[in-house]
């Protein structure tokens, strides 16, 4: 792609900004069609049960990003005003430090096999540490199309945990689970090793299944935004000290991280994955040091500009699970241009660095409120009953006047109707 700076995006009608889109990010007419139709009702049922229709998100695209030199443009699922032009905003003000670099650890997840009722648990542990290439070879088994790919079961790993009901023997598969998420490949292994952990602790295994926890399945990404670009250097630190408050107070950094999530979860619903699986792991690591922090951080470089970092967790996948079969995921993913789970891993670290930069930024200086609320001011007038024809003119009247609220909009519907 050229550049994923498009100017006046917004200002284009729905239809326009799909073909530019598709232009700049190389779909075809096949994915042009899926973003058009979305999910049918029959494609629907056979992915969940009892289906009798649809809720539908709207799907945004957010512009400007610059992700290890690639010019990318990000489809967004969300229903929350502003998060999309939040992104934009700040993907535009990374890109004269360089846009977004990113690193990752690995597609690595874990399951765990849960053994009760151990009486020597520290001997069951060696045992099972013991016959690690014989439980790793009968897992691997269970998913040679995995191990062809280059995964497949890397290691095992035992803990003894004591528990309010006596000690266990937790057994960890670690899985390179390469473009899969890899819930259901782990958890195909862990309840085929079952009877043997049985054998091998002399206990009864009740759990085996994935951690969401995913910690060997880290995204990174880093920035460095000019203190000219971003409003100077009390900009930078109003940033910085908006930032260590999330670091220390559960409080500042759930809403920090929930922030952080606006981005991600937006990716991770556009392209068919597990919002869930990534939010647990994303929330788990946030206080895997014994307290809930935040997953960013922000420091001043010897330039005086603010450097911003985040390191998650990211269980995403490509194939499998709804990204090959929802149509608008399939589209998302294309236009996402990845090649691998591992790429769009890191894509989802720098939309979620970018996003808490905005709102840090935004914070930092005039608040969020009224960008928010000029955005939300359409919604507003919605639901005060604006007919399609009126819906603009009440938001901008509203937003001009800064008063956004049902009863405001409901006046100046009355109005308009009279005149
Ligand atoms: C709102 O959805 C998200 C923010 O509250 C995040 C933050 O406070 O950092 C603006």
């Amino acid at each position: 792609m050229d550049s994923s700076r498009i100017s006046g995006f917004y200002k284009l009608p729905p239809e326009e900004r799909l073909k530019l889109a598709a232009e700049r990010a190389g779909l075809g007419q096949e994915e042009v069609s899926w973003l058009k139709t979305g999910l049918l009702l029959e494609q629907a049922d056979k992915m969940v049960e009892n289906v009798i229709g649809m809720i539908q998100v709207p799907l945004g695209v957010a512009t400007n990003f610059q992700i290890d030199g690639r010019e990318v443009l990000i489809p967004m699922a969300t229903e929350e005003p502003s998060v999309i032009a939040a992104a934009s905003n700040g993907a535009r003000m990374a890109r004269p430090g360089g846009g977004f670099q990113t690193s990752s650890s690995g597609p690595v997840m874990r399951a765990q096999i849960q053994a009760t009722g151990v009486s020597d648990p520290f001997a069951a542990r060696q045992n099972i540490l013991l016959h690690k290439d014989e439980l790793m070879a009968a897992a691997n088994e269970k998913d040679p199309m995995l191990v062809r790919y280059g995964g497949g079961v890397k290691d095992i790993e035992v803990y003894v945990i004591d528990s309010r009901v006596g000690p266990m023997v937790v057994a960890h598969l670690i899985v390179d689970c390469r473009d899969a998420m890899g819930a259901n490949a782990v958890n195909t292994m862990a309840e085929a090793l079952a009877p043997r952990i049985e054998q091998l602790t002399g206990g009864r295994v009740f759990l085996r299944i994935i951690s969401n926890l995913a910690d060997l399945r880290l995204a990174r990404a880093r920035a460095v935004f000019r203190a000219d670009e971003i409003g100077g250097s009390e900009v930078v630190d109003g940033m910085i000290q908006a930032a260590a408050l999330a670091e220390v107070d559960p409080y500042r950094a759930a809403t920090h991280n929930k922030g952080i999530m606006n981005g991600i979860t937006a990716v991770v619903l556009a392209t068919g994955n597990d919002t869930r699986a990534v939010e647990a792991g994303a929330h788990s690591y946030a206080a895997i040091k014994g307290r809930y922090q935040s997953l960013t951080r922000y420091e001043k470089n010897r330039d005086g500009d603010l450097v911003g970092s985040i390191e998650l967790p990211a269980a995403v996948g490509l194939v499998g699970g709804a990204t090959r079969v929802h149509p608008t995921a399939k589209a998302a993913v294309k236009m996402l241009g990845v090649k691998s789970a591992d790429d769009l891993s890191r894509i989802m670290a720098a939309v979620g660095l970018c996003q808490n930069f905005a709102a840090l930024r935004a914070l930092a200086t005039e608040g969020i409120q009224r960008g928010h609320m000029s955005l939300h001011a359409k919604n507003i007038a919605v639901q005060a009953g604006a007919s399609c024809d009126l819906i603009e003119m009440v938001a901008a009247r509203m937003a001009a006047e800064r008063r956004i609220s049902v009863d405001r909009a409901q006046e100046i519907i009355s109005e308009l109707q009279k005149s």
